[in-house]
C-alpha cells in the first residue's frame, strides 16, 4: 500500500462517513442580531443559560437587548458550573423543566453550553440524568426524538461544544466525567462572535487554545474510519467515526491557525486579531472532533480533571480549584503524541508542520518527538504547569489515574493504535513531568 494513503478501501472495511454540517453564524457583533435568528427559529420563551464571567460584559448586554427587541421573553440562569457536575446539571434541569420554554440559548464557556444542551434533553423528554448517560457509566438510553431549538453562543475559544454532540460533566460521587452524546444534541444553530474573547484573562485563553489544538491534532491522528470493520447498517456507525477526508479539511486548518495564533493570543491580551482567529480554529476544530472525535489525550484528561481539586490555574482564581479542560487535556499530548505516533508518523509530522515547526529531514521515527517538541515550546511559551505533578498528581495517583482513563472506551477506541492499562500508566507517569 502506498504510505501515503490513509484511507484504504477495503470490501470488508467501512466505506462510508458521515457529517452532520452545523448551521453557523460567524462574526464580530453577530450577537446583535440573537433576536431576530431566535425568533426565527420560533422561539417565544427561552431558557438563557448564561456563564457567570460573562453576565456583566458588553456582548451579553446586546445579546439580551436584541431577545428584547423582538418581544422574546426569556428567563436567565446564571447557576451553571465551570466543570459541571451531575447536580448542577439536575439544577439547571429543573429550571428547564418549571419554565415551559420552546427554545434554548446558552452564552459561555463549554460548561454552559454544555449545561443547556442537558437540561433542553431532561426537559424535552424527562428521565433519570443517569439513563441517557452514555455506557458503561449510564444507561445508554437513545433519545427518543428532536429536542427544543438551542442556539450556542461561545464565549471561549476552546471547547467546540456550540458544533458537537456530547454534553460532559463530572458524576461528583464516583469521581469521573460521564456524558451524554447525541447527533440530537447538537444546537441548532451556533452563533459565533469573537468579541466575546476581548475579556478573557491570558490564562482562560491558554486553557482553552489549548484544548482547541488537542481537538484538532488528535482528529487528524485518530484512526481512520475506514479501518473500522464494515457497519451493517447505517445505525451501527459510531458518533466518533475516526480520521476522515471531510474532518481533516477541518482540522489541519485548525492547527495551522492555532499555530499562527495561539501563543500571540494569551500573551498579548490587545491582539485582538490572534483571538478572532483562534475563535475560528475553535469552531474549525469542533466540527472536525465532532464528526471525528477525540482519543488518548481526552481520555487521560477525564480522570485527570475529575480526580484532585487542589489546583487554581491563571485567569480561573475566582473558581473553586479545579483544572481546567484544556489543561487536563493538553498536559498529556506529549507523552500521548509520542507514543501514538508510532502507528501514525506522517499524520504527526504533518501536524508538527502545520503548527510551523520545520519538519526537513525528520524521519518517521522522529515524528512523536517532533510534534511533541512543538506542543511543549508553545507550552512554556504560554505559562502552563511542567506536568501532572504541578496540577497535584504524585506516582501514588496512577492507578487510579489509568481506572478513569481506561474506562474511555468510546475515546480510546479510535486511538491510532490499541491502547492497555499498562500503556496509560506509563503515560500518566511520563506526564508527570513534561520538561
Ligand atoms: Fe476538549
Amino acid at each position: 500500500m502506498d504510505k501515503h494513503v490513509y484511507y484504504e478501501m477495503r470490501d470488508d472495511r467501512e466505506n462510508a462517513y458521515t457529517i452532520n454540517a452545523q448551521s453557523l453564524k460567524f462574526g464580530a457583533g453577530v450577537l446583535a442580531e440573537l433576536g431576530q435568528d431566535a425568533a426565527r427559529l420560533g422561539m417565544k420563551r427561552v431558557a438563557f443559560f448564561i456563564d457567570k464571567n460573562v453576565e456583566e460584559t458588553e456582548p451579553a448586554a446586546l445579546a439580551k437587548q436584541s431577545l428584547r427587541k423582538e418581544s422574546i421573553d426569556f428567563e436567565m440562569f446564571a447557576e451553571t458550573r465551570i466543570e459541571p457536575t451531575d447536580r448542577s446539571i439536575l439544577l439547571a434541569g429543573e429550571f428547564a423543566q418549571k419554565g415551559a420554554f420552546d427554545g434554548f440559548i446558552s452564552l459561555g464557556g463549554g460548561s454552559t453550553i454544555d449545561t443547556a444542551k442537558a437540561a433542553n434533553l431532561l426537559a424535552s423528554y424527562p428521565d433519570d440524568l443517569m439513563a441517557y448517560i452514555y455506557a458503561p457509566l449510564g444507561g445508554g438510553k437513545p433519545i427518543p426524538g428532536p429536542v427544543k431549538p438551542h442556539i450556542a453562543c461561545p464565549t471561549t475559544s476552546g471547547t467546540g461544544s456550540e458544533t458537537s454532540v456530547v454534553s460532559i460533566f463530572d458524576l461528583e460521587d464516583r469521581k469521573v466525567k460521564a456524558g451524554v452524546a447525541s447527533p440530537l444534541l447538537r444546537p441548532t444553530l451556533a452563533v459565533v462572535d469573537p468579541t466575546t474573547t476581548h475579556s478573557m484573562p491570558p490564562g482562560v485563553v491558554a486553557a482553552t487554545g489549548f484544548d482547541v489544538l488537542s481537538h484538532a491534532i488528535e482528529s487528524y491522528t485518530a484512526r481512520p474510519f475506514s479501518s473500522r470493520p464494515r457497519s451493517e447498517s447505517p445505525d451501527k456507525r459510531p458518533p466518533y467515526q475516526g480520521a476522515n477526508p471531510y474532518a481533516d479539511i477541518g482540522s489541519l486548518a485548525a492547527i495551522r491557525i492555532g499555530g499562527r495564533n495561539l501563543v500571540r493570543a494569551v500573551n498579548d491580551p490587545q491582539d485582538h486579531q490572534a483571538r478572532h482567529e483562534l475563535m475560528f480554529a475553535a469552531t474549525l476544530a469542533g466540527q472536525a472532533f465532532g464528526n471525528a472525535g477525540v482519543h488518548i489525550p481526552h481520555a487521560m484528561a477525564t480522570s485527570v480533571s475529575g480526580l484532585k481539586h487542589t489546583y487554581r490555574a491563571n485567569g480561573y482564581e475566582s473558581e473553586k480549584p479545579m483544572i481546567p479542560h484544556g489543561i487536563s487535556v493538553v498536559l498529556n499530548t506529549p507523552a500521548a503524541f509520542r507514543f501514538t505516533a508510532l502507528a501514525a508518523p506522517g499524520r504527526h509530522l504533518e501536524a508538527a508542520a502545520a503548527l510551523g515547526s520545520d519538519i526537513e529531514g525528520a524521519g518517521p521515527d522522529e515524528a512523536g518527538l517532533v510534534l511533541s517538541g512543538t506542543m511543549l515550546r508553545m507550552m512554556k511559551e504560554t505559562n502552563l504547569p511542567n506536568g501532572l505533578q504541578e496540577v497535584g498528581y504524585t506516582e501514588e495517583d496512577i492507578p487510579a489515574l489509568v481506572k478513569g482513563a481506561f474506562a474511555q472506551k468510546r475515546l480510546l477506541l479510535i486511538a491510532p493504535r490499541e491502547v492497555t492499562e499498562e500503556n496509560l500508566a506509563e503515560l500518566f507517569k511520563k506526564a508527570l513531568s513534561n520538561w
